[in-house]
């Protein structure tokens, strides 16, 4: 719906329709990658989870306004930075057109947008860390910025689930609000609670190998509309482990609180969206002193999380996951990090 007093491009004191308004103006934006600690697919379902905000992997898109050539639709343009940075895919600079046309029905901007989009992403794609998710926030706060407008958190949520279901088809929300977190999230139905954190230190490790979250949501729900008690089961064990999940942060319980990542890594490799890799990673995790392992994220490729007691413990796990084969590794202390400037 539009807004009931729209302002126009004006608001830069260029009138409006003026094909050069606000030429050269620019907006930035930031968020973060995410990693999914319990609950993956069964919140697509109405299931609590828990995620964790990855710092250090970083998504900024500025956005540089530019002059309208003739003719009436937006123009948008994209690129992306950094030598061998992987190409902005068809389907992300569709969601972040999308994007673009939901920013200006909700904050009732009018006139064309004409802009040069810089995408700037440290989070692999593909890997369930939540690059689609970032790229959007981090998209919807550079247009804010753009346009002067203060959005506020529930309206920033909904314009990213709106390119996430593009990306993704169903989408739970969950990786739109974890990669603008800044502590641990227990996600449902739309709303997060900030979860305590455990000592621990979190290993993630890349597999190499891509996964499709928007193919393994399509593939888990045709399975369960072929099987309703299948679907039913699931979602009351992940969130019952979610649910105890919770409760082990509550109580410094980080030895239970493994033994569930690990039992929900059995679920998910039982729906069939773990693979060989994965599955070696987790048992190399487990074998140098994991306190617990899955995948995490979309599945059918893509990542493994595991929980290590002490930072030296991780140094450990890293280099058996690097032996058993993770193209990459990221260690992630839990806990509530500053918010990056924006
Ligand atoms: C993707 O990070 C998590 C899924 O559960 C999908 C979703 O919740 O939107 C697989």
């Amino acid at each position: 719906m539009a807004s009931t007093n729209p302002s126009t491009y004006a608001d830069h004191g260029s009138p409006e329709g003026d094909p050069d308004a606000g030429r050269g103006r620019l907006g930035v934006g930031r968020a973060h990658g995410k990693v999914i600690l319990l609950g993956e697919h069964a919140v697509v379902y109405g299931a609590p989870a828990l995620a964790m905000p990855v710092s250090q992997l970083t998504a900024t898109v500025t956005v540089r306004r530019c002059s309208c050539p003739d003719g009436s639709a937006d123009q948008l343009s994209f690129a992306v930075a950094g030598s061998g940075a992987a190409p902005v895919t068809p389907l992300a600079t569709d969601g972040l057109r999308r994007l673009v046309a939901e920013f200006k029905e909700k904050t009732g901007a009018v006139g064309r947008v004409c802009a040069g989009v810089l995408v700037d992403c440290a989070i692999p794609q593909g890997r369930g860390l939540g690059s689609s998710a970032a790229c959007a926030r981090a998209a919807v706060l550079a247009f804010a910025e753009l346009f002067d407008r203060r959005l506020d958190a529930k309206e920033v949520f909904d314009l990213v689930q709106a390119s996430e279901t593009l990306a993704h088809g169903r989408s739970s929300g969950i990786d739109a609000l974890a990669t603008g977190a800044t502590y641990p999230i227990l996600f449902r139905a739309g709303t997060a609670r900030e979860l305590p954190s455990l000592d621990g230190v979190c290993v993630i490790a890349d597999s190499g190998v891509g996964g499709s979250t928007k193919d393994a949501v399509e593939m888990v729900r045709r399975k369960f509309e072929r099987n309703a008690d299948a679907q039913a089961e699931f979602v009351r064990r992940v969130s019952s482990l979610a649910r105890g999940a919770a409760d082990d942060l509550a109580h410094g319980r980080s030895g239970d609180f493994g033994a569930r990542l690990t039992e929900n890594h059995r679920l998910l490799r039982d729906l069939g969206l773990s693979t060989d890799r994965i599955d070696a990673l987790v048992d190399a995790a487990l074998a140098a002193g994991g306190l617990g392992a899955k995948i995490s994220g979309g599945g059918l490729g893509g990542c493994m999380i595991t929980l290590a007691g002490e930072p030296r413990q991780a140094q450990d796990i890293v280099r058996r996951l690097h032996e058993a084969g993770a193209a990459q590794t990221w260690v992630v202390p839990m806990g509530r990090f500053a918010r990056h400037g924006d």
